[in-house]
């Protein structure tokens, strides 16, 4: 079959809802518009399995479709459902100057941060400023936050909590905010998006002196994330819906019937998302423990480093004949990546079955997809998906298209270079 050129560009603006969370490996927003309009109708209702920050689901209720997501990550769960939920907008701009009003007595002026910068306060001073507020049980909470930005960070979801209280939308609002600016107010480097580091870079930045101003921050998010939502309030169809839960993409579906499947699989080894959203998680109360994260690790697909007792690394092994070449050629440079290959296509097979069974007779599954090269080889995922798929699902198109941003950065540090992006569409029987 031949690749076809995918044009996506569109007349449409890019709505800022799409910019208020930073999230690895994010849909172009006007790729998942294109796809959208091109492979669905108004009133279909659409499923995007491994929805992430949800930017495939904004477009379908701005498009009037109904849209389901679901993805394992509870982070992913929490941006998704936050940003395509309806408000009221004004009601949102009222608790907003409330918690600023709360924010105006609590927040530290210049001269306090200009001391803070160098010296934080001590385990007596955290202890008598956090006086009965909670604090998350994040493991090693000094090695990613100062003392008093965890008290700051404390004291402002406290303040949204008691505004917010029996307020859904409200409360939404407020801490999807507040999510937002927690990476940038912990010690981890905000730039790259694989994972959660504290670099060196942010070592010599914290040296040379780094005002933390919690408060400040979530002004300034808070204030565009009310925008973008006043923004998306007027573009949505008023009747579309979005329903978005915590799923494995891998199990047997068990939601309603759609028309369309719309979405972007994990890239093999190149985000590490359960690691990246550790804070955010605990902090939003995701997660009440370590013990309780670790328990969603193995859900993740896609991850590097999968251990031998993997199910999905042990699972049969039913793949094409093309798959086991690969899984030879890696297994002759490292055990390691050929044990994360075997689990990721093992995932992913069980992922296509998911999506089949979760189509109307004629509906559509249209994947995204972006080929990983690993030292100097290319691996043709798009290539390998196809076979993979149950022979339900008929391949219809394939069209491609370049990432021509920057957003893929990570692929620098894991050497899986990334650089264009595939669009397979296969048709249920
Ligand atoms: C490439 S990202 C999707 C990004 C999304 N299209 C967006 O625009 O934000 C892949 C997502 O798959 C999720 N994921 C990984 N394993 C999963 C599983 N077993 N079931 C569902 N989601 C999973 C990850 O948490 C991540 O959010």
């Amino acid at each position: 079959m031949l690749i076809e050129e995918f044009k996506y560009e569109s007349d449409l603006p890019r709505l800022k809802i799409h910019n208020v969370f930073r999230y690895p490996a994010k849909f172009h927003p006007p790729v998942a518009a294109k796809l959208i309009s091109r492979f669905s109708r108004p009133g279909d209702a659409i499923l995007d399995p491994f929805c992430g920050s949800g930017t495939l689901l904004v477009e379908a209720v701005r498009a009037g479709r109904t849209a389901f997501g679901g993805d394992v990550d509870p982070l992913a769960v929490f941006v998704s459902q936050a940003k395509t939920r309806r408000y009221d907008p004004e009601q949102l701009e009222i608790v907003l100057k409330e918690v600023l009003k709360v924010g105006e007595t609590l927040s530290r002026g210049s001269v306090e941060h200009d001391r803070l910068m160098f010296h934080d306060i001590d385990d007596e001073g955290y202890a008598a400023q956090l006086a009965g507020l909670w604090v998350p049980a994040i493991p090693h909470l000094f090695h990613w936050f100062r003392r008093y930005v965890t008290v700051d960070l404390a004291r402002l979801l406290h303040t949204i909590d008691k505004i917010a209280d029996g307020e859904p939308g409200a409360s939404a609002f407020l801490r999807l905010s507040f999510a937002a600016v927690i990476r940038n107010a912990s010690n981890a480097d905000p730039v790259p998006v694989s994972g959660l580091e504290v670099t060196s870079h942010m070592r010599r930045r914290d040296a040379a002196g780094r005002t933390i101003d919690v408060w400040a921050l979530f002004r300034a998010k808070a204030g565009k994330v009310l925008e973008s939502i006043r923004e998306l309030e007027a573009a949505r169809v008023d009747s579309a819906t979005a329903e978005v839960v915590a799923r494995d993409a891998r199990l047997p579906y068990d939601g309603n019937a759609v028309q369309a499947v719309i979405t972007s699989p994990p890239y093999q080894s190149a985000v590490d998302y359960y690691r990246r959203h550790q804070l955010e998680m605990f902090w939003l109360g995701l997660t009440g423990s370590q013990a309780e994260r670790l328990a969603l690790l193995p859900s993740y697909v896609g991850r590097a480093n999968t251990p031998q007792s993997h199910p999905d690394a042990l699972a049969e092994w039913r793949s094409s004949s093309s798959a086991n070449e690969w899984l030879e050629e890696i297994g002759r440079v490292s055990e390691r990546r050929a044990r994360d290959f075997r689990a990721y296509f093992s995932a992913m097979t069980m992922a296509f079955a998911s999506m089949d069974s979760a189509l109307v007779p004629g509906g559509v599954a249209v994947v995204v997809v972006g080929r990983s090269r690993w030292s100097g080889v290319t691996i043709p995922t798009e290539g390998l998906f196809k076979e993979l798929v149950p022979s339900t699902l008929r391949l219809r198109e394939h069209l491609a298209y370049k990432v021509s941003n920057r957003t893929m950065s990570y692929t620098r540090h894991n050497g899986a270079d990334i650089n264009e992006e595939h669009v397979l569409v296969f048709e249920r029987e």
